[in-house]
């Protein structure tokens, strides 16, 4: 686990600065610590360094073994701390290797201090679990990053750099879990090693196991879960300050894989399939950050688990399930199976939400459609609601965050092709706007009343490209920063 110091001298081996341009001209940007400029940027133009974000350079230093150089592209006179965020991830991931570094990058603010402490952070992670005979070849990520600030002895920054900590690790908890193979995480031992964490928190754990999904008549978990060996859960964990202000349900889907079921997926790319569980880790998570800040709002976070697997006991095309509640649905694609769990857990979440005195939100964070890769990309996710001001305050919060979320549309005309001939629903409709379908569908679990997000997080939630700046190859974690900064901001609100 990362610590986050900071410090007002060069106190390591290795100290990190900022390296941008203005009007074309490459600029050194040093924050709280003194270097030789002129001299660097001799060496620095000479190799033809740019200064652009993701750029890294590292140079024998005068005062330190190592100076390390990261790019902050165009410099203004403020910066965007997402800038800063991804410059200081990019120098701690190539730093790997090395026990400790000093960041002085440029900043005017704790907020940007605190945008720097979290880059760092989150750039200082790795995952060998699984290696074996390769382990030693293995460079550890930084241990400690020591941010240089002449504010390190303000309340504000040391809470800062505590924050930092706190959200590396919930972090590193989501990446690990979405980067462990369906081999070594199944429904139930996803469980476990929350129920493991929660104690760490003091955060409230009941784990509904399949004999009580099917007594209780979960029909979308089961009917997800039910060919495959390891059986189904619903994780819910809750956080419940003595003077919350507001209370929200976080609902995650949870498939440790999906197959496609006997909609069989192709053999190409079906790998990814086991960070189809990154919506419940961020939630879950989530809660676990929320308690360690202290924030005063009480959340439930809920993660239907399955596996999406092919057998004899796969639910076929055609099968008609009972969702918690009542509501029949037609299964005429296996393959579209998060929106089933999330539709059990929703309608549970809201029930639970009602009889602890209401919600004032309700949001699900799913990897559930392709479409939404198709329509954003890989790094940018969709956001889609019943109510424009939360989904507004939602927005911030991203923003904030430095996590890109884009609002879409729930258009009403898509809602007829979900229409079943025999059941309530079916579970897929129009192919085109296919995204927006799926967030149709889990509108008809939804309380109209209740402010609801959708996340759809499929692509940005695992990255199958190449690192940059603080985000690494495999599980990114995404998600989980907005929602602390969305229980942030709601903790700041009378
Ligand atoms: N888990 C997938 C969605 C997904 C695709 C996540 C690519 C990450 C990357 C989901 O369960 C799924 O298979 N969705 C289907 C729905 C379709 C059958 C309506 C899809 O998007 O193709
Ligand atoms: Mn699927
Ligand atoms: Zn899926």
């Amino acid at each position: 686990m990362v610590k986050v110091k900071l410090t007002t001298t060069i106190d390591s081996d290795v100290l990190v600065v900022g390296l941008g341009t203005v009007n074309k001209k490459l600029q050194i940007q040093s924050g709280a610590a003194q270097v030789d400029s002129n001299a660097l940027l001799l060496s620095l133009n000479a190799m033809a360094a740019t200064g652009k974000v993701d750029e890294v350079i590292k140079l024998p230093g005068k005062t330190t073994k190592l100076i390390v150089f990261t790019g902050i592209g165009k410099i203004e006179s403020t910066f965007n701390p997402e800038v800063l965020r991804r410059a200081a991830g990019a120098a701690a991931r190539a730093l790997a290797g090395n026990k400790s570094a000093t960041f002085a990058l440029p900043h005017k603010s704790v907020v940007e201090i605190a945008a720097i402490a979290e880059g760092a952070a989150l750039g200082s992670y790795s995952f060998t679990q699984f290696l074996g005979s390769s382990k030693d070849e293995q460079r550890d990520p930084l241990a400690t990053v020591n941010i240089i600030t002449k504010f390190a002895d303000t309340d504000a920054a040391k809470a800062a750099a505590k924050r930092a900590e706190i959200i590396a690790g919930q972090t590193f908890l989501v990446r690990d879990l979405i980067n462990t193979p369906p081999s070594h995480l199944t429904p139930d031992s996803f469980c476990l090693r929350m129920k493991k964490e929660a104690a760490k928190y003091g955060v409230k754990v009941e784990i509904i196991n399949d004999a009580a999904l099917k007594k209780g008549g979960y029909g979308g978990i089961i009917g997800v879960g039910q060919g495959s060996a390891n059986p189904p859960r619903l994780l819910h964990v809750t956080y419940a300050p003595a003077k919350a202000k507001k209370r929200f349900a976080f609902v995650g889907k949870g498939i440790t894989f999906d197959t496609g079921g006997l909609a069989l997926k192709p053999a190409a790319g079906m790998e990814a399939m086991k960070a189809d569980m990154s919506g419940a880790a961020a939630v879950i998570a989530a809660v676990f950050a929320i308690a360690q800040l202290k924030l005063p709002i009480a959340i439930d976070g809920w993660a239907p688990l399955a596996e999406n697997m092919v057998s004899d006991t796969a639910t076929r095309p055609s099968d008609v399930i009972t969702i918690y509640g009542g509501k029949t649905v037609e299964v005429l694609n296996p393959d579209a199976e998060g929106r089933l769990v999330l539709a059990d857990a929703l309608i549970k979440a809201a029930e639970v939400g009602k009889k602890a005195g209401g919600l004032d939100g309700i949001i699900d964070v799913a990897t559930l459609t392709g479409a939404q890769v198709v329509a954003l990309g890989s790094r940018t996710s969709a956001v889609m609601t019943n109510n424009d001001v939360f989904s507004n305050q939602f927005l911030q919060a991203a923003a904030l965050a430095g996590e890109a979320f884009w609002p879409m549309p729930l258009p009403v005309e898509l809602r007829a092709s979900l229409d079943s001939p025999i059941a309530d629903l079916a579970n897929i409709g129009d192919r085109m706007g296919g995204m927006l379908v799926a967030g149709l569908f889990l509108k008809e679990f939804i309380d109209p009343q209740t402010p609801w997000l959708h996340l759809d997080i499929a692509g940005p939630a695992y990255n199958e490209k190449t690192a940059h700046g603080y985000t690494p190859v495999g599980g990114t974690g995404i998600a989980l920063r907005s929602l602390i900064c969305l229980a942030e901001l709601a903790s700041s609100q009378s």
